[in-house]
């Protein structure tokens, strides 16, 4: 069985696909499961997933992107083909914690052990965003990414170059109370209504890149040093700006404004927006507190999370 994690975006969503730079982070407990068994000769791979309600022949379904990723891989690396893919995910899918990504990489990882072989994190991470471009249009890569190398990263689209991936420093444990809005909203659509705006006033939209930008450079400072009060307010900004950039809806302001009201150091949308899931930032005792504070505002599901000190 190989495994994938789920992943969230701390800061960044969105601009970071106009070459702006992003922090995500993995989330090493909520997963994405893929199993192999051999099936019968010459039937081809199956793909069977109950969680996402199907079992399917991937030759009768050759344009489904989990399909088309399965054939690739299979073809590319000359492994067993006669084979049923099972796959589970503990991630809620559309909602900003890249169910997709975790999905696509433990299929990879599990096609490749089956047949004896390894990549290296990045090899996973091309082939896996490959199989994100048929979902989401124009993705950054972020997901993929942070997916693939299962550690906090500083992630920059380059022209003509492959993208700056850093490992970040977290001085001190992170706490983070993330809450569902339940609202189901797949990442190509807000990133294609960004795109639409965009091309209609870039002037004002690389304007609010810009200011993400610097933001995100705060962040990383703030959590180099530990300092979750800074950190808490640039999360407050950068919910803002995604406000200003169309990507916010009523619930997730409404559960932002929920958990700063209830002690939240911050709080923000994550991911692409619409609907999927926001975070708060908060310390150990409070969690509690604001994950009450967000299902009383009628978030569907909240988890708290930490996140681990670096080094
Ligand atoms: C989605 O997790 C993050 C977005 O910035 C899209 C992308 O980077 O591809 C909204």
């Amino acid at each position: 069985m190989a495994t994938a994690p789920a992943k969230l975006i701390l800061c960044g969503e969105h601009a970071v696909v106009y070459g702006r730079p992003a922090i995500a982070l993995p989330l090493a407990d909520i997963r994405a499961t893929a199993t192999v068994a051999p099936s019968p000769a010459g039937r081809g791979p199956m793909i069977h997933a109950p969680d996402l309600g199907g079992r399917w022949h991937v030759a009768e379904q050759p344009t489904d992107p989990l399909s088309r990723l399965v054939i690739t891989v299979i073809e590319r690396f000359g492994l067993p083909a006669d084979v049923e893919i099972t796959i589970r995910s503990a991630i809620p899918i559309a909602s900003g914690m890249g169910s997709g990504a975790a999905i696509a990489t433990a299929i990879v990882r599990e096609l490749l052990a089956y047949g004896g072989q390894t990549l290296p994190p990045a090899e996973i991470s091309a082939i896996v965003y490959e199989s994100e471009r048929a979902y989401h249009g124009t993705p950054s890569g972020i997901d993929n990414t942070v997916v693939a190398f299962e550690q906090p990263i500083w992630f920059q689209r380059r022209p003509d170059q492959p993208p700056l991936i850093e490992p970040i420093v977290i001085g001190t444990p992170l706490t983070l109370v993330i809450g569902d809005t339940g609202v189901r909203s797949p990442t190509r659509l807000p990133v294609g209504a960004v795109r639409e705006r965009w091309q209609a006033d870039p002037a004002r939209y690389e304007a609010l890149f810009d200011q993400v930008a610097k933001l995100v450079v705060a962040a990383r400072t703030a959590l180099a040093e530990g300092d979750a009060v800074t950190l808490g307010r640039l999360l407050n900004t950068n919910h803002e700006l995604l406000r200003d950039i169309g990507v916010s809806s009523a619930e997730l302001d409404y559960l932002t404004t929920a958990a700063r009201s209830a002690g939240a150091l911050g709080a923000k949308l994550a991911g692409a927006g619409w609907g999927g899931v926001m975070l708060a930032l908060t310390t150990s005792d409070q969690a509690p507190v604001i994950a009450a504070a967000l299902q009383a505002a009628g978030a569907t599901t909240t988890l708290v999370t930490t996140i681990a000190a670096t080094g």
